[in-house]
């Protein structure tokens, strides 16, 4: 049996003194209790499925000067865990969904039929969009019914993703499989000899929770039962690599579950990109940390291994028992191969911050008790009819974020904009949130200071904690650029 106190000690040995660094070690999630987990997943032997790298779409037309796509939302039965049809919800069929790729400049217009039997609409996270296409909670694409977004692609390049939004149902939908990749570049990183092609691989992590029937189970706030981890869709598969390098374009899609990333050997990592694209310099480290909605792009080089090697990759943040949660994939190198790709010291310039003209503060906090918890930012649960921040376009703001819940963590994501990282706690941001960043975590009784400049778009646009769970609790709040 799984108890409250067994999965926190299991957190705790997990978990590792030092590797939220900065802070007092805290469980990741105190509220609610662990259940029996589902027979069907409980019983799954890890690595015995290849880990499949999801479509990249083919544009409909490349005609007039940009890439138009065609998508259908529509349930779908896919065999996830093995030798089960699992109900899911989809773009195209696909869980994950499809990857876009897009290049800087030249625009993309995505069709999104919603043949679900629930309103839904589409957000491009991290993207830089008019308010009209960011796919805002209560801007709803009906049953039966579609509708265009147009993404200019005017940022630099960033590892973007889509994912549903409609309010008060986005935390189910992108559980049940409403979300996927959409990564772009620009000309800057093309020049960079970083691994590319097949060798380029995005990996899409989240964890889940399957019934006995081997059917997705939501509960809110259902942290501690969600413990099948999943790499593109299936569960703890295996993927067969060369002995040289790959370049991992790593998204957390769970709702709630943090990632703290590590190779079997403790064997070196690249970071080499962040939400906001690529880092300016990349960073060496033994551990990459994804909080939910997150990415983290990490070049690992296998040539260090002889051809046999089979490398696990292991999470280290709880909470959940390490049987369950402490291995996601495992690398098997299979093969030699050239490898003429390399990893520059320099990877982009970041512009200078300007001179910030106004500050303010936003907590985030939930009820941690009580039988129908609200999220609050800055005391208040989400309202679509009343504007929290009102901005001047142009503007250049300091905003302090602060976690004050006990076990809770949170973080903080916003939409349209790039923000730095200015302080965690005080001290200097990790090297890993060193650039741009849309999302940030925010641990128990943490405070984050971020820069963000209001230069493109005006218009209402939200920011909240992207623990899904939480912001369909309330915990999301509007800005409008004027
Ligand atoms: Cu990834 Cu407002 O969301
Ligand atoms: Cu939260």
């Amino acid at each position: 049996m799984v108890t409250r106190r067994s999965v926190l000690r299991a957190t705790l040995a997990t978990s590792g003194a030092g590797l939220f660094t900065g802070t007092a070690l805290s469980p990741m999630f105190l509220t609610g209790g662990a259940r029996a987990d589902a027979p069907a997943a409980a019983a799954l032997e890890p690595f015995r499925v290849p880990m499949p790298v999801p479509r990249v779409l083919d544009p409909v037309s490349r005609w007039g000067g940009f890439d138009a796509y065609a998508m259908t939302m529509r349930p779908a039965r896919k065999e996830i865990l093995p030798g089960t049809l699992t109900d899911v919800l989809t773009y195209d069929g696909e869980f994950p969904g499809p990857t876009i790729r897009a290049s800087r400049y030249r625009p993309v217009v995505v069709w999104q039929r919603n043949a679900l039997d629930t309103p839904a609409t589409v957000h491009l996270h991290g993207g830089e969009v008019r308010p009209e296409h960011d796919g805002q909670p209560m801007d709803l694409i009906s049953p039966g019914r579609g509708r265009l977004y147009v993404y200019p692609n005017r940022q630099p390049n960033a590892s973007l993703w889509y994912h549903d939004h409609a309010h008060h149902t986005e935390a189910e939908h992108v559980f049940r499989g409403l979300s996927g990749s959409y990564l772009l570049t620009d000309r800057a990183e093309r020049r960079l000899p970083l691994p590319s092609g097949r060798y380029e691989v995005p990996i899409t992590l989240r964890d889940a929770r399957f019934d006995a029937e081997g059917q997705l189970v939501f509960v809110m706030n259902d942290v501690f039962n969600r413990t099948t981890l999943l790499a593109n869709g299936k569960p703890y598969p295996y993927f067969e690599v060369a002995a040289r390098k790959y370049r991992f374009r790593l998204l957390n899609s769970s709702n709630l579950r943090s990632f703290m990333l590590r190779l079997s050997d403790g064997g070196e990592m690249t970071q080499i990109g962040s939400d906001g694209g690529l880092l300016e310099r990349p960073h060496t480290t033994d551990s990459v940390f994804m909080s939910a909605g997150e990415r983290a792009d990490v070049v690992i080089d296998f040539s260090r291994y002889p051809v046999g090697t089979r490398l696990v990759l292991q999470n280290m943040a709880g909470p959940g028992d390490p049987a369950l949660i402490g291995q996601v994939l495992r690398f098997d190198v299979t093969e030699r191969a050239r490898d003429r790709s390399e990893v520059p010291r320099v990877l982009r310039r970041l512009p200078r911050l300007d001179r910030p003209t106004v500050e303010r503060t936003i907590e985030l906090r939930m009820d941690e008790r009580g039988p129908d918890p609200k999220g609050y930012i800055n005391g208040k649960v989400f309202d679509p009819d009343r504007i929290d921040t009102y901005i001047r376009r142009g503007a250049s703001e300091v905003w302090t974020l602060t976690n004050p819940n006990q076990h809770a963590p949170h973080n903080f994501h916003m939409h349209l904009v790039q923000f730095r990282v200015l302080e965690r706690n005080g001290d200097s941001p990790r090297p890993a949130d060193a650039g741009l960043k849309d999302t940030v975590m925010l641990m128990p009784g943490e405070t984050v200071k971020v820069q963000a400049t209001f230069d493109s778009y005006r218009g209402t646009y939200l920011y909240h904690c992207h623990l899904l769970d939480h912001s369909a609790m309330g915990m999301m709040a509007q800005m409008r650029i004027r």
